[in-house]
């Protein structure tokens, strides 16, 4: 099989929001990127207007909850590429604003954890033997700091109003999912790290948000690029560790 001469990133739930600035960011660092979309059409209405400018952009259709189709889209891009540098696992859910824990619903929570939790393990997991081939892999989990358990334990932290108990309890455990992973992979040149963007504007972050997508997308992409002594197993917003 030939292999691709470029670095290839695969990004969830590219074609809006955090998604689409990192893969424009990563194409622009000359990565090819495979900017997944669960929706084919907003995908490739995305991947159009990325395209261009010398920019190395695909599209591939993926619906992170369709847990049997993560294999087959992994396999996609190892007969494609032969080659996978870099996952973003960017796609995420906040179905439950408002609501406290105390009503929160099973079902509300099962859908949050599959989209948040699952899919980006199992993910993680199909892509590593294609990074272990290739010794070179960069792992980065867009969490928040709402899943941080030093923030959700001080009842004077900024964040301490926010009612989203699913979407706090799936970050807490992509947190997780990012330690243990690291775990496995110590000392070889495959990085796994959590980033927290910050309060973006986007359809989750909603208008009022204080940072534009080029500035959140700014430690995600740096992780996703970090030369071979960087980090591993860590938190980061604005590129500095923060409390899990
Ligand atoms: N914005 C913030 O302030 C903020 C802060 C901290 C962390 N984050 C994290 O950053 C990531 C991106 O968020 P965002 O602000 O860019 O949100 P967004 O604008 O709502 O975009 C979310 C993206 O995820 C996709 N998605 C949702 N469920 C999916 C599924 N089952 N399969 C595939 N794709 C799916 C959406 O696709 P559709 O268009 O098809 O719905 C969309 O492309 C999330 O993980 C979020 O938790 C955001």
């Amino acid at each position: 099989m030939s292999r691709y001469t470029r670095r290839v990133a695969l990004v969830t739930g590219a074609n809006r929001g955090l998604g689409l600035e990192i893969s424009r960011q990563l194409a622009d660092r000359d990565i090819a990127v495979v900017m997944a979309a669960r929706e084919e059409d907003k995908g490739r209405r995305a991947v159009a207007g990325l395209a261009g400018e010398g920019r190395d952009i695909h599209f591939l259709q993926l619906d992170v909850t369709e847990l049997p189709r993560i294999l087959q889209a992994v396999d996609f891009i190892w007969r494609r590429f032969g080659r996978l540098d870099i996952l973003v696992n960017n796609a995420g859910i906040m179905p439950d604003k408002g609501i406290k824990a105390s009503v929160l619903t099973a079902e509300r929570l099962t859908q949050t954890l599959v989209t948040n939790v699952y899919g980006p393990l199992l993910l993680a997991q199909a892509c590593l033997p294609l990074m272990r081939e290739g010794g070179y892999g960069r792992i980065v989990n867009l969490s928040s700091r709402l899943g941080s358990l030093t923030e959700m334990a001080a009842p004077d932290s900024p964040l301490d109003g926010v009612d989203a108990p699913a979407y706090r309890l799936s970050k807490t455990a992509l947190n997780a999912v990012t330690t243990l992973l690291a775990r496995d992979t110590r000392g070889e040149n495959i990085l796994i790290n959590s980033a927290c963007p910050g309060w973006v504007r986007t359809n989750l972050g909603g208008p009022r948000a204080p940072l534009s997508v080029e500035q959140g997308a700014d430690t995600p992409v740096w992780l996703a690029t970090l030369p071979p002594d960087g980090p591993h197993g860590g938190f980061f917003q604005d590129r500095t560790p923060i409390d899990w």
